[in-house]
């Protein structure tokens, strides 16, 4: 991990855009610049942009930030990402999306609704624009408050990582809550 992932990490926190637990923010973006090497990303569900904006410091072209009601910090704004206001579900703007990438997408980040319903038609649907080895994430799959998540996330098969922060990953620094929080990702055959 170097020093200008954990000061866009910081810059996030201090400006109130980020809603992901540092450890494993930080880790799964150091995974995603290091060996995905993405040159377009898509993150559904943005709320106040932060995730995009480090999304978007990770990925060397274009990233899509969806949300239905943006509310993206203006410090949280970020050169490289396009805006997209609507409904996750919608496939206006799932089209509006893949034209704009104008080819198969590299890392998918799925953070909108949280219901299992929700989540599995998220990935339903946007999986496809991914390219085979690309990887999709997905947020909350340790939060029993967002117990979907993990269900859904168990059916999927195939080649996964998970980022738990636990205890020992914050004794210095920790942001956020204990217990919450939990990336997943699998990679596209
Ligand atoms: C948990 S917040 C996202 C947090 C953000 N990913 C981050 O890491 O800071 C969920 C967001 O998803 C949006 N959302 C929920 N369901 C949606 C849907 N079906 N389509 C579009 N946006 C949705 C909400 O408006 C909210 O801003």
């Amino acid at each position: 991990m170097n020093s200008d992932l954990r000061l866009a990490c910081d810059k996030m926190y201090k400006c109130g855009a980020l809603g992901q637990l540092e450890w494993e923010v930080l880790a799964l973006l150091s995974a995603v610049r290091d060996k995905l090497k993405p040159a377009i990303s898509v993150e559904l569900g943005s709320c106040y942009g932060g995730m995009s904006y480090l999304i978007a410091t990770v990925t060397t072209e274009k990233v899509f930030s969806v949300d239905m009601a943006h509310a993206t910090n203006a410090e949280a704004k970020h050169e490289r990402v396009t805006y997209v206001s609507g409904h996750t579900e919608s496939h206006e703007v799932l089209r509006s999306v893949e034209a704009g990438a104008g080819r198969k997408i590299d890392f998918l980040f799925i953070d909108a609704d949280h219901s299992r319903a929700a989540v599995e038609r998220d990935y339903q649907m946007w999986s496809p624009l991914v390219r085979p080895g690309g990887w999709i994430g997905f947020h909350d799959i340790s939060n029993p408050g967002a117990a979907g998540c993990r269900e859904f996330w168990d059916t999927i098969q195939g080649q996964k990582i998970e980022f738990i922060q636990t205890g020992n990953h914050n004794a210095f620094g920790f942001i956020g809550w204990l217990g919450c929080g939990g990336i997943g990702v699998v990679k596209k055959p």
